[in-house]
């Protein structure tokens, strides 16, 4: 892999942001760029230091694919409308469930959410704004677990030989590549992101797709919605990495009522880890577990099991496809 990492200790925030920001203005000239802001840490800076460069020739867009957490479209686009960086919410659900229709194969599910946010969603806004460019926010960890055919990572394209000039029509960007995490959190605060979002936990980019086993439709994705909203309620002062919930592919017979009940079974992660190369499952209180258990079973619909993950990464990885 040719590109050097840019190690916590190596890192001087200001300088990173006055470097990046002088190779943005000269890569993009006096054109336009476009970004997809997920709200999650990588893209949040990514937009800020876009938007320091290029001001509003930088167009920045919320994709809601349908398979983002509760209300995140509206959120995302608050907390930056307050740090005066407009975005745009497009509406991409119908193409995103579309593309996922009856693909159970992760690696499948993952090339067809590629597919459909860099071809047809973003291919498509490029063209409308006349933008060349494309920043994103891929990050150092990407590019090593993407070459080394861990997992597809869903934003790694030329590092897998994918020339996107050619496959999608613009250029991609990446500032944050040479950057993992910690340091890629120490540039948003400088660049004055609030807290919460500087240090929000990680998400993936395929969403809530990624911890959907099995096929990724509309109502299975409310479930792990509804099963995500209580899991990060309660453990969002735990102090862990990272804490999800995944939607199995099975059934399970359960009992409701004094009736069988033939029903899903989500699964909980939550992660003690510095960088999500390794982790080890967080030593959750029984009390908490088992609340979070009666939860899940009484408010979200159609859910008779809920299980505790003890393996550590690896074998396992943080998500679950
Ligand atoms: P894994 O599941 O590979 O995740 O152990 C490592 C970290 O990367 C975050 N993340 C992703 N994971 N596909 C993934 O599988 C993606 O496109 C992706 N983007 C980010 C994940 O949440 C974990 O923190």
């Amino acid at each position: 892999m040719s590109i050097k990492e840019i190690s916590l200790s190596e890192l001087d925030p200001r300088g990173f942001i006055a470097e990046q920001v002088r190779a943005i203005t000269a890569a993009v000239g006096d054109g336009a760029a476009v970004n997809a802001l997920s709200g999650g840490v990588d893209s949040s800076v990514v937009t800020l230091l876009g938007h320091r460069a290029l001001g509003d020739r930088l167009k920045t867009y919320f994709i809601d694919n349908g398979i983002m957490r509760e209300d995140e479209p509206r959120q995302i686009q608050e907390a930056f409308a307050a740090l005066k960086v407009p975005v745009e919410i497009v509406d991409a659900r119908a193409e995103f469930f579309g593309a996922l229709k009856g693909l159970t194969d992760p690696e499948e599910k993952r090339e067809a959410i590629t597919q459909t946010f860099y071809k047809a969603v973003f291919g498509r806004l490029v063209k409308e704004s006349g933008a060349r460019h494309l920043l994103q926010g891929s990050i150092f960890t990407d590019v090593e677990e993407a070459v080394a055919g861990v997992k597809r990572q869903h934003n790694i394209l030329s590092q897998l030989g994918i020339d996107t000039e050619a496959a999608f029509g613009y250029t991609v960007l990446e500032p944050l590549i040479r950057l993992r995490k910690p340091g890629v959190r120490l540039v948003g605060r400088e660049l004055g992101l609030p807290e919460p979002l500087f240090n929000r936990p990680p998400f993936p980019g395929p969403a809530l797709a990624a911890r959907v086993i099995g096929e990724v439709t509309p109502e299975r994705v409310s479930t792990v919605r509804q099963a995500t909203r209580i899991v990060e309620e309660a453990l969002c002062k735990s102090g862990a990495f990272q804490y999800l919930a995944i939607l199995h592919a099975d059934r399970v017979t359960g009992m409701r009522h004094g009736a069988r009940d033939y029903g899903c079974q989500i699964e909980l992660r939550c992660w003690d880890s510095s960088d999500a190369r390794t982790g080890s499952p967080t030593r959750l209180p029984y009390e908490v577990l088992e609340g979070l258990a009666d939860r899940i079973t009484a408010e979200v619909p159609g859910v008779v099991s809920v299980t505790y993950n003890i393996t550590k990464k690896p074998p396992s990885t943080i998500e679950a496809i």
